[in-house]
């Protein structure tokens, strides 16, 4: 038996440790120095026990070079920023006015070497090419090799995929984007010499893949610009093909809850979905998107969950749960009214918030210390909009493509311990989006 103090030291430290373990796709992610990770369209490279993640580094909130960043991490949740691996060359396709967007790194095993593919681009997107630099350490910084057209065609949107037998491809939107290749790379992986597959006229880009039980997994959204879309799963027993037809793997309204992918990375049996949701006025306060990429069904679907944690070692995921209160059961104030449709949770949700109407949600039960709270909400606009909670908490709500569409974005919040009053309004002369419910999770 532990003494009665030890075991509530141990629950404190149960409690700290949780809080730094969870998956919160669409919150601000902080590395361990505290700023936000800025690692946009990302790639992943698992060295040892180490996981590195290489992005887009747009603090700038530019979509002009700044810097491939690179950042490890052991767990997947704790990312500490290491040296930037590729940084603006002048007088090349890589300076600071030109486009380096989606990078992603492989360890050649022959030459033990570090190689970073990346779209290379003028700032106009025409020049359509492919980028590499090597290194000899994950996060280099990496020596800039060229950019090229792959075979002579364009080369945009792109991702990486090394096989199982060592052998790396390609993965990339070609042809002005409407037809999508694989295209194989030499032993040394510095160049593609030949096209294994070529979806003509599919108009996919921002791919990945992942293999599991001898079938390769095609992701990949369609085009849309930064706005989100439907994205797709393909799958073939060959990386030649032929390629099953496309599937959805999130429910086709949410636009894959307003995201694109970027990377997927296997785990145990599933895989993690790893998006980004664009914000190109606002470039780096763009979010990640992550979410189980659930196998178990044959058919692999997005699990969707607010609050979540993976055991890397394990290969496991585990998604929270939490307790819900609707909003149309709170008390409606000014021009807020309640709003009827099937797609609501209860089949009602509360408009007309802002410009002096509010929803007070009574009796949400709290725990005292910081907990994160998914709000469900619909915004039918073509823009962003944001609600206001309790006084002063602004949450974004960026559209969801439908009035009678429902996405959830996180806030954190410290709630009493017990009962409390949550009110939902709009601090602008601006009505914030419809809220259907609210759901409070005990990690923080
Ligand atoms: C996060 O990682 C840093 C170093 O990478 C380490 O010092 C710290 O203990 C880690 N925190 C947690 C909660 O794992
Ligand atoms: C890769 O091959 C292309 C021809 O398809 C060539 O133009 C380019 O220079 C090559 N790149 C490297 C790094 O060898
Ligand atoms: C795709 O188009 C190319 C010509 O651009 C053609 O050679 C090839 O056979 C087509 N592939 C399929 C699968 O239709
Ligand atoms: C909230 O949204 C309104 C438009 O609905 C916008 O004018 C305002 O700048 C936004 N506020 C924040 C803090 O994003």
């Amino acid at each position: 038996m532990f003494p009665h103090y030890v075991l509530s030291v141990l629950s404190a430290w149960a409690a700290l440790v949780s809080a730094e373990t969870v998956i919160i796709p669409g919150a601000p992610w902080t590395d361990t120095s505290g700023d936000i990770i800025q690692a946009h369209g990302a790639g992943i490279l698992k060295v040892g026990s180490t996981y590195y993640w290489f992005g887009e580094d747009k603090s700038a909130n530019s979509a002009l070079f700044s810097a491939v960043s690179c950042y490890s991490s052991s767990d997947l949740v704790n990312w500490s920023r290491q040296n930037n691996a590729l940084t603006p060359v002048s007088g090349t396709m890589i300076s600071n006015s030109n486009i380096i967007e989606r990078p992603k790194v492989m360890f050649n095993q022959k030459n033990q070497e570090y190689v970073m593919w990346f779209h290379s681009d003028t700032s106009n997107y025409g020049a359509a090419m492919v980028g590499m630099a090597t290194a000899k350490t994950p996060c280099g910084p990496y020596t800039y090799q060229g950019s090229w057209k792959p075979l002579g065609a364009d080369s945009r949107d792109m991702g990486l995929f090394v096989d199982t037998d060592e052998s790396a491809y390609l993965l990339y939107a070609s042809d002005n984007n409407q037809n999508f290749k694989i295209a194989r790379m030499d032993s040394n992986y510095y160049n593609v010499t030949a096209i294994v597959s070529q979806l003509n006229g599919s108009t996919l880009e921002a791919p990945g893949i992942v293999k599991r039980d001898n079938v390769y997994y095609l992701i990949a959204s369609h085009t849309s610009g930064w706005d989100p879309n439907p994205n797709k799963i393909f799958q073939s027993s060959s990386l030649s093909g032929p390629w099953s037809a496309q599937a959805d793997i999130a429910p086709a309204s949410t636009r894959t809850y307003f995201s694109q992918n970027a990377f997927d990375l296997p785990l145990g049996s599933n895989a993690i979905y790893m998006g980004d949701r664009w914000r190109p006025s606002l470039l780096g306060s763009s979010r990640y998107i992550w979410y189980p990429l659930d196998f178990s069904s044959g058919s692999p679907r997005i699990a969707h969950a607010d609050v979540w944690s993976v055991d890397v070692s394990a290969g496991t995921y585990t998604v929270a749960s939490g307790t819900t209160y609707e909003a149309e059961a709170g008390t409606i104030s000014g021009s807020a009214t309640i709003l009827s449709g099937s797609s609501f949770s209860g089949g009602q949700a509360v408009g007309y918030l802002g410009n002096g109407g509010s929803v007070t949600i009574n009796n949400v039960q709290g725990n005292g210390q910081a907990q994160w709270i998914a709000l469900y909400y619909a915004n039918g606009d073509s823009t962003w909009r944001n609600t206001t909670v309790r006084p002063s908490t602004i949450v974004d709500q960026p559209n969801t493509g439908g009035g009678n569409v429902i996405i959830s974005v996180p806030v954190k919040l410290t709630l009493n311990n017990g009962a409390n009053s949550l009110t939902f309004s709009a601090g602008q002369s601006s009505y914030a989006a419809d809220l259907d419910k609210i759901i409070v999770y005990q990690q923080g």
